[in-house]
């Protein structure tokens, strides 16, 4: 397995260049699912999950070409096979997307249900009800989600969620598009990776109205045809990098993002002193400003509220802010394994519950760590190169699995990080 090794204490300084939306080429190239036409998607990020994403549509019998490393031309035609093995989805749960589309356009779908994992149980049950409303059968067998439409097609519904779920409003989404009739869907999330899905859907022939708002409205359609859709950027990745300028002092320009997409994380960061410079509809500069940080309580919620996906960054910034902060995960239950490795590079953190205290300021020092999911692999790597010293951190494959080339931007703004290899790993750094 790979190690990150950082020197850290080095400022950032330059500009970083935004990758496409993770959570948003996962749910389109699903999409592709539902139309024996071709779709042609950009801005596809060169991360793990992608790759296993695009593994699954072959698997599936789709052909999947890259004429640019960024960019999948994919045909659903000749999909022959309806079911996304266990091997895959224990690595990726996401593949639970392409239920609603197998579901929706062959009537029938069969996905081993992911495992628990390491930022707790994250059950499936709100996508199951879903179809079962939209008139699937579904049943487990052996450990495999079977779903059918009896009569060849699913049938619109009012479907009310009980708790935001983002995968489960795409997943219905995309089911309800070739549904007889219409959809409502009450409680949707609304996250701009939603909004993203839609704009492929609608290109695609579908009509979805309301997404971004808590009401979205699907009109089904009997087919739906090609298109060409550029994915967003990542904005988990956009508020990784303002907090890898800050906590190192330095000063960066991040281009290629979308400003607009991360509101209540730029909030928060100038609430803590972080000086954020919109300088275009799709570029930010950030430098720290001259006064210390100062500690700032969040708590995480559904978009637009301040995401759990930058949570534990936002941990290792608070480390680095004068007083006490309350750091409130209401997402996902166990999402703070990162807390007791950034306490054994030195931070004072304390967690009750699902609220973690931070006394700050503390001078963190360079440790070996170990990564436990994608986003807490990236608070690590903060924490790395803000501390004093060597940092060593293992089992880096989480942060491969939605970071793209990170080793090779964090040393083109003048970070002090290698990657030590492991012959048989994939390699997110060519
Ligand atoms: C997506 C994101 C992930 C992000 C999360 C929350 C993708 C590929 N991943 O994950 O990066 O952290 O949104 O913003 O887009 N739940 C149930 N039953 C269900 C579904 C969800 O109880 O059937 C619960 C989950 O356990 C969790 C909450 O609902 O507590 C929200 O989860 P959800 O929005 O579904 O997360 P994902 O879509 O898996």
């Amino acid at each position: 397995m790979d190690k990150f090794l950082i020197r850290g204490g080095r400022p950032l300084s330059g500009t970083v260049k935004i990758s496409g939306a993770k959570n948003s080429a996962l749910p389109c190239l699903a999409a592709t699912l539902l139309t024996p036409e071709t779709v042609t998607l950009r801005n596809i990020p060169y991360v793990k999950d992608l790759i296993t994403q695009r593994r699954l549509l072959e698997d599936l019998g789709a052909t999947v070409l890259t004429p640019e490393l960024r960019t999948h031309v994919v045909n659903a035609k000749n999909v022959d096979t309806f079911e996304a093995p266990y091997e895959l989805v224990r690595t990726m749960r996401a593949s639970v997307l392409a239920l609603g589309p197998l579901l929706a356009r062959f009537g029938k779908a069969k996905v081993s249900l992911p495992g628990g994992c390491a930022i707790g149980t994250r059950p499936i049950d709100l996508h199951l009800r879903a179809f079962e409303a939209l008139g699937a059968n579904v049943s487990l067998e052996s450990g495999d989600v079977v779903a059918t439409a009896p009569k060849g097609r699913l049938v619109g519904a009012e479907i009310a969620f009980e708790k935001v779920t983002v995968t489960g409003t795409e997943n219905v989404m995309m089911a309800a598009s070739l549904a007889e009739g219409t959809t409502v869907i009450r409680n949707a999330a609304r996250e701009p990776e939603i909004e993203d899905l839609a704009d492929l859907l609608n290109k695609m022939g579908a009509k979805i109205s309301g997404a971004g708002s808590e009401t979205m409205t699907i009109e089904g359609v009997e087919a739906l045809s090609g298109a060409e859709h550029d994915i967003i950027a990542d904005r988990i990745e956009t508020g990784t990098f303002i907090v890898a300028a800050a906590i190192t002092g330095g000063e960066l320009e991040i281009v290629d993002c979308r400003p607009d997409h991360l509101t209540a994380v730029i909030a928060k960061l100038r609430e803590v002193g972080v000086i954020i410079e919109e300088t275009s509809p799709t570029s930010l500069h950030v430098q720290l400003g001259l006064a210390p940080l100062v500690a700032r309580d969040v708590t995480t919620e559904p978009h637009p509220d301040f995401p759990t996906d930058m949570q534990a960054q936002y941990m290792a910034l608070m480390t680095q802010a004068e007083g006490v902060s309350h750091v409130t995960e209401t997402i996902f239950e166990n999402r703070f394994m990162h807390a007791s490795e950034l306490v054994r590079m030195g931070a004072d953190i304390h967690i009750t519950g699902n609220t973690a205290t931070v006394r700050g300021k503390t001078k963190l020092n360079g440790a070996p760590v170990i990564a436990s999911d994608l986003r807490a692999s990236a608070s690590l790597v903060l924490a790395g190169l803000c501390a004093e010293g060597e940092t060593l951190i293992q089992r880096v494959y989480h942060i491969d699995r939605g970071y793209e080339t990170i080793v090779r931007k964090l040393r083109s703004v003048g970070a002090d990080i290698e990657r030590i290899k492991d012959e048989q790993a994939f390699n997110a750094d060519v």
